[in-house]
């Protein structure tokens, strides 16, 4: 039980939760007739991990003949749709406007998405390598910022490039198989930077979190959720506090239908109540996922992070960013050389679909920001925690 009374479950296996309407598929036109669904024998749950985990948002269904799936995050906490992406355009789609989202998900897209764009190319190695070359280009343009993105298609790339020579047939495998890896080697350092970070969800403390950092946003346990999902499976009771992230609501939409369906007593608040939360003395840790880490530890996350961690510095709250190591970006001397996704004026506004803004509104819509090292307490990785956040210790951690 928690603290308010509640039966406190493994993430994901909320036991007698009675099947809502947020839990039936409702099949796209381009949905398989066995649509993944998101009860506890979900194929898109645990299929591919013996981990007992919360959703995942992306999976590979088959073999070369076989299909991308993922959860269409735009449409959540209202339905959960399961789509299929069957070109190259629908995955670039997908990542553009965010039906997945989260740097290390869009890593695991944008891979698979190299081998939609090979699946039906004739088995000739040149036609093959060429396709994988221009999708591996083209899904690049999808968005800036998560390091991820590029990081994932760098590894596509080079193994294309290795297979040259073994034919179109062992090209296209090879590249299936290296979306795989990313995508259980995501899920492996997932649970890891939950395994790292556990220890700071002390028993009765209170957590704030922003964006969207969990099993939507990565493989399995997420990142920020992570040390939260641990915390729970090793019986701890603790509170979140979800901001609801401004101006596309990741925090409202996706963490708190996460975290509800985990049994993770959390509760909603408006981006500009953080700071009255922290006064009150309701919150003990900050812990955010980054989009993309400079050499330095200056760490790229959701827009609001960087307001998040000087609240947080003002209130005596650590604030921690969690990431795995293929968020680094070591070649960035320092968060000034991130570039940071700028988005449509409509998103602030036409907050989903009413106008809150007169017409002809001038508007400034940055979709993350840049939180400086000195303000992060630590940051953890699969590989440990990174702390005090400096040049240094990211070095060493990461070597
Ligand atoms: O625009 P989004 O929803 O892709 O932004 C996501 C975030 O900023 C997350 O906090 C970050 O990618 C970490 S996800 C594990």
């Amino acid at each position: 039980m928690n603290r308010h009374g509640r039966r406190v479950h493994p993430p994901g296996t909320r036991q007698g939760a009675k099947p809502d309407k947020a839990h039936k598929v409702h099949p796209a036109p381009s949905v398989d007739p066995e649509p993944a669904t998101p009860n506890a024998q979900s194929p898109i749950r645990n299929r591919q991990s013996a981990i007992r985990n919360p959703q995942s948002a992306i999976r590979w269904v088959g073999g070369l003949d076989g299909r991308m799936e993922l959860i269409d995050q735009t449409l959540l906490p209202g339905e959960f749709k399961v789509i299929s992406c069957r070109t190259a355009e629908d995955v670039w789609d997908a990542i553009k406007v965010l039906r997945v989202r989260g740097a290390p998900a869009i890593g695991v897209a944008a891979a698979m998405g190299v081998v939609v764009a090979v699946q039906n190319v004739p088995d000739d190695e040149k036609a093959v390598l060429e396709a994988a070359a221009r999708a591996a280009d083209y899904l690049a343009t999808s968005r800036p910022t998560a390091v991820n993105l590029f990081w994932a298609l760098d590894r596509m790339r080079r193994t294309a490039e290795r297979c040259r020579g073994s034919g179109g047939r062992a090209v296209k495998e090879a590249l299936l198989a290296e979306a795989t890896a990313i995508r259980d080697s995501d899920a492996a350092m997932c649970r890891a930077i939950g395994d790292h970070g556990q220890h700071l969800v002390k028993e009765g403390c209170g957590v704030l979190t922003h964006c969207n950092a969990g099993s939507l946003a990565a493989a399995e346990y997420g990142t920020a959720l992570a040390p939260l999902y641990r915390a729970q499976e090793l019986g701890r009771r603790f509170r979140v506090y979800v901001d609801e992230t401004r101006p596309l609501l990741q925090g409202a939409r996706l963490t708190m239908w996460e975290l509800m369906r985990a049994g993770i007593d959390c509760t909603l608040i408006c981006d500009n109540m953080a700071a009255a939360v922290m006064r009150q003395g309701k919150v003990d840790l900050v812990l955010v996922g980054a989009d993309r880490i400079a050499a330095n530890g200056d760490t790229a996350n959701k827009i609001g992070t960087y307001g998040v961690a000087v609240l947080a510095r003002h209130h005596g709250v650590p604030l921690y960013v969690a990431a795995p190591s293929s968020t680094f970006d070591l070649r960035l001397e320092s968060g000034d050389e991130i570039p940071i996704e700028e988005r449509g004026a409509e998103e602030v506004t036409h907050g989903f679909g009413r106008r809150t803004a007169p017409a002809g509104a001038k508007v400034y819509c940055p979709a993350f920001d840049v939180t400086p090292a000195e303000l992060i307490a630590g940051i953890i990785t699969e590989r440990g925690l990174i702390q005090p956040v400096d040049r240094e210790n990211i070095g060493r951690v990461l070597r």
